[in-house]
C-alpha cells in the first residue's frame, strides 16, 4: 500500500442520532436533536418528495450518467450554458475531483486556516502542499491569501459563507480578489450556503463564468438550502474546458437517479426555498441573541449555523450530548474553545438554548 496513506486523517462528520442513542443508551430517537451537520431542519421540498415517490419504481435503471435533463434545467435556472455545469456526489466529490486534477507533490492549495476541512483532506490525498492562511476576525483575509500564492500554487479555495465560521466576504472585495489571482491558479468559490445567505450579502459569482473567465469554478450543493443532503448531489459551474476535464475523472454514474429526480423538482420550488431560508435567518438571529444573553461570544453568520465561544468546546459537546443535543466540536479546526450549532426549527433552537442554560448553571 502507498505508505503516505497512513498519515491521512479520516473526516469527522457530525455524529448521527442513532450513534449517540447507541452510545448513551437512549431509546427514544425522536427526543434527540442533531444540530451538528448544517442540514436543513425543514426537510426536503414537498415537490422533491412527490417527484421521488413518483419515480421509485424506475430505480432498477442506471441513472443518466450525464444528468442531461437536470443539467439543462439548472443551466436555464442559473443562466449559464449546460456544458458549464458538472454534478458531483455532493459538492464534496467535486472538491476531490479538483485536487485530483490539479495537485501532486510540490503543487499547493491555498485556503483559510479555519475553512471547510475537506479542502485540506483532499489536498493531502494527492500529496499536495497545503498553505493555510490565518483569518481576520473569523473572516477570510483576502490580501493575505493573495500574498500566500506561490508559482507552484494551483488552487485557492474561498468558502463563502465560510464553514465553520459563518462569515461572508464583501461582494465587491470578492470581485477584486478574483481579478487579482494570477491566471495559473484556479479559484474555487465554494457557495454551499448561498441559498440561505441574506440576499444583500450575495454577490453574483456566476458572472465570472458568463464572462468567460477560465480560472474560476463555483461550487454549490443541494444539501443545504434545498434540504437534500442524504441524496448526495452538488454541482460546479465553470468554463467548458475545465468541466470537460473534470468529466474525465468522475465515475460513469457518480450522481444517483433519485438525486437527479429530486433536484430537478427542488429547483422549481422557489416558495419552499424562500420560506426555509427566511426561517433559517430568523432562527440564526434567535440563537445569537439567546447565546449572547447567556454571556457567550458569537460570530455573525450568513449561513445556517452559529459559531459560539463557550470555552472547552469538546466538553460542551459531550455534556450537550447527554442532554440529547448533538452539536459540533471544533478542536479539529484549531478552535478548541468553540462549538458550532446548526439552526433548527424554533422548537429545536429553544431546546438547544435550554440545554446550554441548564449546563451553564450547573458549572
Ligand atoms: C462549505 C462546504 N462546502 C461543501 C460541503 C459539502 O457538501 P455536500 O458534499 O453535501 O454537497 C459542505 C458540507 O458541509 C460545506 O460546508
Amino acid at each position: 500500500m502507498k505508505s503516505w496513506i497512513d498519515h491521512l486523517k479520516v473526516y469527522e462528520p457530525g455524529k448521527p442520532i442513532e450513534e449517540v442513542a447507541r452510545e448513551l443508551g437512549f431509546n427514544d430517537l425522536d427526543s434527540i436533536i442533531k444540530v451538528a451537520s448544517n442540514e436543513n431542519e425543514w426537510g426536503p421540498s414537498p415537490k422533491a418528495i412527490e417527484a421521488m415517490q413518483k419515480n421509485i419504481a424506475e430505480m432498477h435503471r442506471y441513472p443518466d450518467g450525464g444528468s442531461f435533463y437536470l443539467r439543462h434545467h439548472l443551466a436555464q435556472h442559473l443562466q449559464v450554458q449546460s456544458d458549464q455545469i458538472l454534478f458531483g456526489n455532493g459538492s464534496n466529490e467535486l472538491i476531490v475531483f479538483l485536487t485530483h486534477l490539479f495537485l501532486e507533490p510540490g503543487k499547493s492549495l491555498v485556503m483559510a486556516e479555519q475553512a471547510f476541512a475537506v479542502y485540506a483532506l483532499a489536498t493531502k490525498l494527492y500529496q499536495g502542499e497545503l498553505i493555510k492562511v490565518p483569518m481576520q476576525a473569523y473572516t477570510h483575509d483576502l490580501d493575505a491569501m493573495l500574498d500566500a500564492i506561490t508559482p507552484d500554487t494551483k488552487l485557492i479555495a474561498l468558502v463563502n459563507p465560510n464553514n465553520p465560521t459563518g462569515t461572508a466576504v464583501d461582494p465587491e472585495a470578492l470581485i477584486q480578489f478574483v481579478r487579482s489571482v494570477p491566471k495559473h491558479v484556479m479559484v474555487i468559490i465554494d457557495e454551499a450556503y448561498i441559498e440561505i445567505m441574506p440576499k444583500h450579502l450575495r454577490g453574483d459569482s456566476l458572472s465570472f463564468i458568463r464572462e468567460g473567465i477560465e480560472n474560476v469554478i463555483v461550487l454549490r450543493t443541494f444539501s443545504k438550502g434545498y434540504g437534500l443532503a442524504g441524496l448526495r448531489i452538488g454541482y460546479g459551474v465553470a468554463n467548458q474546458k475545465l468541466i470537460e476535464r473534470l468529466n474525465r475523472v468522475r465515475q460513469p454514474f457518480n450522481v444517483n437517479a433519485m438525486a437527479q429526480v429530486a433536484a430537478m423538482a427542488a429547483i422549481d420550488d422557489a416558495e419552499y426555498l424562500e420560506k426555509t431560508s427566511q426561517l433559517t435567518q430568523q432562527g440564526c438571529q434567535f440563537l445569537i441573541n439567546e447565546l449572547e444573553k447567556i454571556g457567550f461570544e458569537t460570530v455573525p453568520s450568513a449561513a445556517n449555523f452559529v459559531l459560539v465561544k463557550t470555552g472547552e468546546g469538546r466538553r460542551w459537546f459531550e455534556d450537550l450530548q447527554k442532554e440529547k443535543v448533538i452539536v459540533r466540536p471544533l478542536d479539529g479546526y484549531g478552535l478548541p474553545d468553540h462549538i458550532r450549532i446548526t439552526v433548527g426549527t424554533l422548537k429545536q433552537n429553544q431546546r438547544t438554548i435550554e440545554a446550554i442554560r441548564f449546563l451553564q448553571q450547573k458549572r
